[in-house]
This record gives structure tokens, C-alpha cells and sequence, in this order.
């Protein structure tokens, strides 16, 4: 008879021999046993997990098939933001990064890391003790969503390392599908008369979001390995280089096209290496990515807020067409500018139909000498909504019309040029300024839009309310403006009744709109919508202002006073708080209970270290440099990236860099660690 420590063993062993053959054939490409071999082995672990269900766990290979559906995922904070990257796309701009890096590392030396930049989906992996813990999406790079079942299913991702890793750290890299795999599952599709994925990209994004783990698992899904998150517990290399043939040792899959890189002339001859060479991958990458190797850089370089500074993507020529264009449409935005955009013949572009395209302005449209009904170049590049590029003149047939924006508007009684949204007289194109602006503030469209930026995420963050229900609040008169969202509580048998909203959705509306109430000063600020401000701009006011009386109070020449607020944001802000519609939603907001308490409390002057700027360099040995952060903010101060004349202290750790080179030309204060913590301790 077997004992239970020698199935135990047996499975044991099993596991390992699997993941090792798993490891040759998905990671290294190179397997050493048959299929079949392989399957022999497999059938065994499971024949033997069957009969002895105790020794059944999450993280054998046996597992890789998918678990039960869950109704939604879970969320997942970052401990540390995935953030993303900066994009240059000429050798102009790719200089102009260089030099710009160059001059913040101060005297530093540093070389290059190029990757291929896969287009798929990024995912963050988090083991702890040799154990996959957790895998999620980046979501909005400080929350995402925990994928973790789906992800174990993707053959390349080790469920369990076997050599001696950190005790807890985490990894990121790009999911994807190769072109080949792409290929094999729309035909697939096709054959069981599905619809068919427009790019890899899509395939690999609507395979690793399925609520349905069994349905990821017969994805051919990959992985490459891009970079190593954060990591407790162990001392890891210093270079991305070292780390990411660090991660090799633990097993990870990495790209084998990565290469270090010298100097910018060898950053420029491997982007065009596989610039020329992009087709022949066995997947689809939209460019490169230049990553400085020394990770003491990248602390010292910090990011700004979106992309870190110590990267760049370097994109490949976007993807072209040509098509006719049929008209030239005219749509109002939030801020009532009149984009002009491209109505098209639909037209295949990369896998993509694309039947409207962006026109950006009359300036540029004229520039470019596009008329209607010109055939056209167009192009899309990754995210962002496919552009019109000019047109091809050798094409015309003598029809092509020009385009004028006022004619082509529609007319008011009097005949006047009127907004296709709210038909008013309304048109102004201020001095300076490319776009025509409609100046109506109650103009349907932008009080409609106005609505639906205010609850995106980025701003409110206020769940179920998008672009449909926005617009179906606002044409049924239940919300007129941002205001009356907390006005919909005592709406909500109007609000049930609304088409296809059921009860339940509208109280989880309801709850949503109440728990925005407590969102943090930046967003409301992004949130309101004012023209130029963008979620940056807003968290720089929420910093200086810390109340939105005193935002609302400031002058233009105040705001003018901030070092990253040019003339025309400062009289947009200005202007805006003066408008009476404007004073009238911020004191019904106010009523509401929009701006709390605790935001006013944290005023200058209120705590210790108010008003007190600080900027961190070099490592420190008691502290993480967020949890430095997070001790000077909770006492009032704020930490900065760069110092400047406005900077209080700059805190020295272990290897400082440019930081305290300017810190003492400017005269500075500089505090080593155990003065600051004296500094901490003391308030
Ligand atoms: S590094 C903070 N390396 O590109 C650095 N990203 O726009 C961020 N991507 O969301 C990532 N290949 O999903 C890095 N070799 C590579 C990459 C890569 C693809 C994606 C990544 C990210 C996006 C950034």
C-alpha cells in the first residue's frame, strides 16, 4: 500500500518534471520530450490528483485549463502605479528625449535597454513566497482588475519559481497573441460562424478579460516579461539589463530581441533594424522601447504622473489607407469647440474598418488642401482615433468641393451660420485660436458631454453613468447639469422607469453618485471640465490651493504665478469661476456635500509641515520612498520631483544624484535620512 507522503511525493514530482517540460516548450522554445511523452505525464498528475483531492492545489500544471466562471472581477491595487509611455515617432524627437534625460541626470553616466513593444495587454504578476499570488490588468494604472484565474491559464507565466526569488515582488510584461495564434483563432471563429477579432491586440484583450477562465485557457495567450515591478525581501541587480536576465533565472519568459545598447547611434541603427524587419515577427510590435539600464536613474528621473522619464517609445509608422472622402461632419465638444471630422467610404486599415476620422481644425485642413470627396491617405496608430493625412491631389476628378467650416454649418431663421447642436447664433473664433467655439453654455451637446465627463473615470468615477444614460438623463430633463446628479435621489422612480434601467441599476447609480461625493480635490477639479485643464493641471491647483473657494477666488495673475500655468489656462480658470452659471453649480455641489470637510482642514498652516515642499534623492535605508512621501504628506508637506526655488529641503539618501548637485546651487537645506525622521518624529 502507498502511503499518503508517498503520493504526496510522487505528485511532488510529477509538478516539477511538468513545469520544467512546460518551461522548455513554452518559455525556451526548445522542448525535450514528445507531446505525447508529455501527455502520458500529465494524465498521471491528474489521475492521481483525482483520487487524492487533499493534495489538489492552486498551482499545479494540471490547473492551467481555467476555473469556474465568476460573475465580475475583483480589484486590484497597485502598490505602485503601472504607468505608461511617452511616444516619439521621428530620429528629431527621439533626440530631443536624449537631450532632455541627459540634462536631468545631471553628470550621470548611462547606457540603453531596447525592447520590442508588443501590442497587447499589460499585466502585473505578484508571487509571494515562489507562489503566483495575484495577476491583474493595469486598469487605470492605480486600480486594475484581478485576472488572476485567467492569467494562470496562459502556459508561459510560472505558477510556482523554483529558485530562490524574493519573498514578495512583483513582475510586469505584455500579454499577446502571435500573429500565427491570431490567425488560428478567428479562423476558428469563422468556422463556428463567430465574429471575427479586428488584431491580435483585441484577441488577446477579450481573451484575457473573460469572466470565463476555461474560455482564456484555449487561447494560445503568451507572455513577455518586461519589467520587474517592485520586489521586498532581497537585494536585486541594478541595471534593467542584469534584472531582466535575473528574471530569465527565475524562469520568466523575456524577450530574446532585447539588446543592450551603448549610445543613441546604436538606440537608432535597432530601431531601424526592426523597423525593416517588424513584418517577419511572430508578432505584431507597434515600435520600440529605449529603457535606461541603471534603475538608481530611474528613482532619481521619477516620472511625470503618466509616463516615467526614464523611457520612451519609439513608434513605428502608423498603419495607412486610402478611402473617399465622402463629407466633412461637424460635431460639438464638451468645451464647444466644432471639431470638424471625416466622414469615409469604409476602408480595412490593419484589420480595423474605419468609417470617420479626425480632421482637427479648418487651419490644418486647408494646409493640407483636403476637399470633400477627395480620395484620401489615412492612418491609425495604436489608441488613438484614426487621423486623415492629405489627399491624394493626382486622384481629383475636377467635383472635389473645399471645405469652409461657417458653410458648411446649418442656419438659424434669420439665415445666420448656427451650431448643429443647440442651432444658436453662437459662433465665435477667438482671437488666436484655431477652433470655433459655440459659446452657448446651455447648448445641448456640451452641457450633455459636460455630464458624461464629469462622471468618467478619471474624473467622478460615478459607475453605470456613461455616454447612453448621460445622454438620456439630459434629454428626459432629469439632470441638467453636473449639479442635479445629487438631485437624482429624489428622482428615482423617474430614474427606474428611464428606458432599460431596472431597480437594482438604479440604485447602484444612486450609491455611486453618493460615494463620489468623497472624491479627492484634483478630480472634482478635472471634473468640472474647464477648458485647458486637464487631470494633471488639476492635481498641480488641488496642490496649490488645497480648498476650491480659495481656487475659485484666485485672480489670473495668481494662477499665472504657478510655474506650469501659462497665460491662456490661467484666464480659462479665472473665467470659468466667474461665469454665474458656473457659481451656481459650485454652491449647489456645496449643498450637496461635494466638497467635504476633511479637504478644507487640510489647509496650509493647519499641519506641521504645511506649505513645506520636498524633494527626495538616493535611496533611503529605513524607508521606502513612497512611505517617505506618504510620512511628509500626512504631516501637510508635499513631495516634488524637481527642485526648484520653491523647495523647502531636499532629503539625501544613499547615492544622490542631480538632485542635490542643484539642491546646493540654489542653497538649499539638505537633510540626510536620520534628519528627516528626526524632522517626522519631532512634528
Ligand atoms: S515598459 C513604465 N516595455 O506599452 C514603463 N512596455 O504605453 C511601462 N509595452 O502599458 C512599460 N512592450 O503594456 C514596456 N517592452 C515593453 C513593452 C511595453 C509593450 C506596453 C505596456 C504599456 C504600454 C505603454
Amino acid at each position: 500500500m502507498t502511503s499518503p507522503d508517498d503520493v504526496s511525493r510522487k505528485i511532488e514530482k510529477l509538478r516539477s518534471e511538468i513545469n520544467h517540460h512546460n518551461y522548455r516548450y513554452y518559455v525556451l522554445d526548445s522542448p525535450e520530450i514528445s507531446d505525447a511523452e508529455y501527455d502520458d505525464l500529465m494524465r498521471e498528475l491528474k489521475q492521481l490528483e483525482e483520487q487524492y483531492p487533499q493534495f489538489l492545489t492552486e498551482d499545479s500544471p494540471s490547473q492551467r485549463v481555467g476555473a469556474a466562471p465568476v460573475e465580475a472581477f475583483g480589484v486590484v491595487a497597485h502598490p505602485q502605479p503601472l504607468l505608461s509611455l511617452g511616444n516619439v515617432f521621428s530620429e528629431n524627437e527621439l533626440e530631443a528625449w536624449y537631450n532632455r534625460t541627459l540634462r536631468l541626470a545631471g553628470n550621470s553616466r548611462f547606457d540603453f535597454v531596447g525592447e520590442h513593444k508588443i501590442d497587447g495587454l499589460a499585466v502585473a504578476l505578484t508571487y509571494i513566497d515562489g507562489k503566483l499570488a495575484t495577476g491583474a490588468t493595469r486598469g487605470d494604472g492605480f486600480r486594475g482588475e484581478d485576472i488572476t484565474q485567467n492569467l494562470r491559464t496562459v502556459r508561459s507565466i510560472p505558477l510556482s519559481l523554483t529558485s530562490d526569488a524574493p519573498p514578495r515582488f512583483e513582475v510586469r510584461g505584455e500579454v499577446f497573441l502571435s500573429r500565427q495564434g491570431f490567425k488560428k483563432l478567428n479562423e476558428q471563429r469563422a468556422a463556428e460562424g463567430q465574429a471575427l477579432f479586428a488584431n491580435p491586440r483585441n484577441a488577446a484583450a477579450g481573451s484575457v478579460r473573460q469572466l470565463d477562465s476555461r474560455i482564456t485557457a484555449r487561447r494560445p495567450l503568451d507572455i513577455y516579461i518586461y519589467m520587474l515591478g517592485w520586489a521586498e525581501g532581497k537585494t536585486t541587480p541594478a541595471t534593467h539589463w542584469e534584472t531582466m536576465e535575473y528574471l530569465k533565472s527565475l524562469d520568466f519568459k523575456v524577450n530574446p530581441n532585447n539588446r543592450q545598447l551603448q549610445d543613441l547611434d546604436a538606440v537608432k541603427e535597432y530601431y531601424r533594424i526592426w523597423e525593416k524587419q517588424r513584418e517577419d515577427l511572430p508578432y505584431e510590435a507597434d515600435g520600440i522601447v529605449i529603457k535606461i539600464n541603471q534603475l538608481n536613474l530611474h528613482d532619481e528621473l521619477g516620472d511625470t504622473g503618466h509616463e516615467p522619464r526614464w523611457a520612451i517609445a519609439y513608434k513605428f509608422p502608423a498603419v495607412q489607407g486610402t478611402t473617399r472622402l465622402k463629407d466633412i461632419g461637424i460635431s460639438v465638444g464638451r468645451t464647444g469647440t466644432l471639431n470638424p471630422y471625416a466622414i469615409l467610404e469604409p476602408v480595412s486599415v490593419g484589420g480595423v474598418t474605419i468609417k470617420q476620422a479626425a480632421l482637427h481644425n479648418e487651419d490644418d485642413i486647408r494646409r493640407k488642401d483636403i476637399r470633400i470627396g477627395d480620395t484620401v491617405i489615412i492612418q491609425r496608430a495604436g489608441e488613438v482615433i484614426p487621423e486623415v493625412v492629405g489627399p491624394i491631389a493626382s486622384k481629383r476628378t475636377g467635383i472635389e468641393k473645399e471645405f469652409s467650416l461657417i458653410a458648411k454649418l446649418p442656419k438659424n431663421e434669420q439665415g445666420e451660420p448656427a451650431c448643429p447642436s443647440c442651432g444658436k447664433n453662437s459662433i465665435v473664433r477667438p482671437e488666436g485660436e484655431i477652433m470655433y467655439y459655440c459659446v452657448n453654455s446651455a447648448c445641448p451637446a456640451q452641457a450633455q458631454q459636460r455630464i458624461e465627463h464629469f462622471t468618467s473615470r478619471g474624473a467622478m468615477d460615478i459607475r453605470g453613468i456613461g455616454e447612453n444614460l448621460s445622454a438620456m438623463l439630459f434629454s428626459q430633463g432629469l439632470v441638467k447639469d453636473i449639479a442635479d446628479l445629487y438631485r437624482l435621489k429624489d428622482k428615482r422612480d423617474e430614474l427606474t422607469n428611464l428606458e432599460k434601467l431596472g431597480e437594482k441599476s438604479a440604485d447602484n447609480i444612486l450609491a455611486a453618485i453618493e460615494k463620489s461625493k468623497k472624491r479627492p480635490l484634483s478630480r472634482i477639479i478635472f471634473a468640472l471640465g474647464i477648458r485647458h485643464v486637464g487631470s494633471e493641471t488639476a492635481e498641480i491647483l488641488a496642490d496649490e490651493f488645497r480648498t476650491i473657494d480659495d481656487l475659485a477666488n484666485a485672480t489670473a495673475e495668481r494662477l499665472e504665478e504657478i510655474s506650469t500655468i501659462g497665460p491662456k489656462i490661467a484666464e480659462s480658470i479665472a473665467a470659468f469661476f466667474q461665469q454665474d452659471e458656473n457659481k451656481d453649480i459650485l454652491t449647489r455641489l456645496k449643498s450637496a456635500g461635494v466638497f467635504p470637510e476633511e479637504m478644507a482642514a487640510s489647509k496650509p498652516a493647519d499641519l506641521p509641515l504645511s506649505g513645506k515642499e520636498f524633494v527626495l534623492t538616493g535611496r533611503l535605508e529605513s524607508l521606502s520612498r513612497p512611505e517617505a512621501e506618504a510620512k511628509i504628506k500626512a504631516l501637510g508637506g508635499t513631495a516634488k520631483g524637481s527642485v526648484t526655488r520653491k523647495t523647502d529641503y531636499v532629503v539625501a539618501g544613499a547615492d544622490p544624484g542631480s538632485k542635490l548637485t542643484r539642491a546646493r546651487e540654489l542653497g538649499i537645506p539638505v537633510l540626510d535620512e536620520k534628519k528627516l525622521l528626526e524632522m517626522l518624529e519631532n512634528k
